[in-house]
């Protein structure tokens, strides 16, 4: 049995903060020790961290990610190894990816095939999604094996007709299901079969540069989406989660559905907090390093976003880490910015922006740790294992240097794309050392983890309505 003991930091959960000695055994965290409890000081362990002058925070949760995603004639460029690697050095211990159904095929097999990309290769646990592109009744008699497995969301698309599309009746029935079995939809909202005429109109206009995707895909077809989803979900009388909010009146629609009363939750994400169209128009095809849908909004959405997070009108901020290189990748968006592949890379950055958005005075340190820990783990059933520093948890357990200065770079990132969406970005703060269930993945910044460290753990039920 190895005992760690992480002496003299600041612990910050979501519920407290104070100083305490953190005692870790075979795992899990043993025992919390404040400097006035006899036990301050006095453990003896094998491997003593010394958190003085540092944050000790519970491990990132980050509940939206593509690793090996295939998607617009590619695939994401990280794989779970350098995926969960780089998610480590960013402070994250635990994903949750989305495994796919293909069209016309079995939940199962989606879900086998992400279980063999993934299955040791992790550095840090991971957990999976679902997503449903094909709602018949086969595939909603597999969601119920899948909740019993541990995979207890799925995700659904309004977007992207002709690829993972669901139409309204798909929704509803899926829904209905969920309602049933314990099940979490989560939504990409976004009036796709509109959105998909106004792609065309552009194109045939000839605007073809990046900055058109931002344009077509217009925040009240986000909006009008949310809405409909909404009311969906209440026909069903099912729960909802809808993913990357972009834009202010998707944020209003969800604001009203909470004032309602209604079980309805929403996940925003680093990108439309920090970036917004201004780099879809950057000159020379660099806008297509910032196509990702929803799409970036104008930045006046942002205080929107700030604000549903800090009212809990939005509850969680994951990454949709979802990296394509921008030589070889989004170029294959060139003269047709529809053909260039959505997503941006993320997942190393999320703890260290939303950490700068606590300097910048968007949010409390406890607000930090809620949004990208404890809630992305009540939200998805990982609780009470994750998200928190409690004793019996799991010990996921950053020690954090708040006032260590970094300037955000491809050159020194470890996922594996060719560009840093936040180039030369300076923030206050990074990861110092990382433990997955008590064993360092980051000690000291070095990375001394290991592929195959971490494991697929099953979810329960949404923890959020308790
Ligand atoms: O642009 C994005 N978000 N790519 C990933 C797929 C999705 O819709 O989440
Ligand atoms: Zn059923
Ligand atoms: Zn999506
Ligand atoms: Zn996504």
């Amino acid at each position: 049995m190895t005992r760690t003991v992480i002496r003299g930091g600041l612990v910050i959960t979501a519920a407290e903060e104070g100083y305490a000695d953190v005692l870790v055994e075979d795992g899990k965290v043993a025992a919390l020790a404040t400097p006035d409890s006899a036990f301050a000081g006095g453990w003896t362990a094998d491997r003593t961290i010394d958190a003085t002058g540092k944050y000790v925070i519970p491990g990132g949760v980050d509940a939206h990610t593509h690793f090996d995603l295939p998607f617009g004639g590619t695939a994401s460029s990280d794989t779970f190894e350098t995926g969960t690697r780089a998610a480590a050095w960013g402070g994250t211990t635990t994903v949750v990816d989305f495994a796919v159904q293909s069209r016309g095929r079995a939940l199962r097999e989606g879900l086998d095939t992400w279980h063999a990309k993934s299955q040791g290769t992790c550095a840090i646990d991971y957990a999976f999604h679902m997503i449903l592109s094909d709602v018949n009744d086969a595939s909603l008699k597999e969601m119920d094996l899948l909740v019993g497995e541990g995979v207890t969301s799925f995700k659904l698309f309004m977007a992207y007709p002709g690829v993972f599309y669901s139409d309204d009746g798909q929704i509803l029935r899926a829904m209905q299901h969920a309602a049933g079995n314990g099940g979490l939809i989560m939504m990409h909202a976004e009036n796709g079969i509109a959105i998909d005429v106004l792609v065309e109109q552009a194109l045939a206009a000839g605007r073809t540069d990046p900055r058109y995707h931002g344009e077509v895909r217009k925040a009240l077809l986000e909006a009008e989406a949310t809405h409909r989803a909404i009311q969906l979900a209440r026909v069903a009388g099912s729960p909802l989660y809808v993913v990357h909010v972009s834009a202010e009146e998707a944020v209003a629609e969800l604001a009203r559905a909470r004032g309602m009363d209604l079980p309805v939750f929403g996940e925003t994400c680093p990108q439309y907090l920090f970036l917004s169209t201004d780099n879809l128009a950057e000159p020379g095809f660099e806008g297509a390093k910032y196509v990702c849908s929803t799409p970036l909004r104008p930045r006046e959405h942002q205080a929107a976003l700030w604000r549903g997070l800090r009212t809990d009108d939005l509850q969680v901020v994951s990454t949709d880490h979802c990296p394509f290189c921008f030589s070889g990748q989004k170029d294959l968006g060139r003269g047709d910015f529809s053909k260039i592949p959505n997503g941006l890379p993320g997942v190393e950055n999320r703890m260290d922006l939303l950490h700068q958005a606590v300097v910048d005075g968007h949010i409390s340190r406890r607000r930090w740790i809620e949004i990208a820990c404890a809630a992305p783990a009540r939200m998805f059933g990982l609780a009470p294992h994750k998200g928190t520093i409690t004793p019996g948890g799991d010990a996921d357990i950053v020690v954090y240097d708040p006032n260590a200065q970094q300037t955000l770079s491809a050159e020194t990132h470890h996922m594996n794309v060719d560009y840093s969406a936040y180039e030369g970005k300076t923030v206050s703060g990074r990861v110092e050392t990382v433990l997955s269930r008590g064993e360092p993945v980051i000690d000291k910044r070095e990375f001394v983890g290991r592929a195959g460290h971490g494991r697929f753990t099953p979810r329960s039920t949404c923890q959020y309505l308790n």
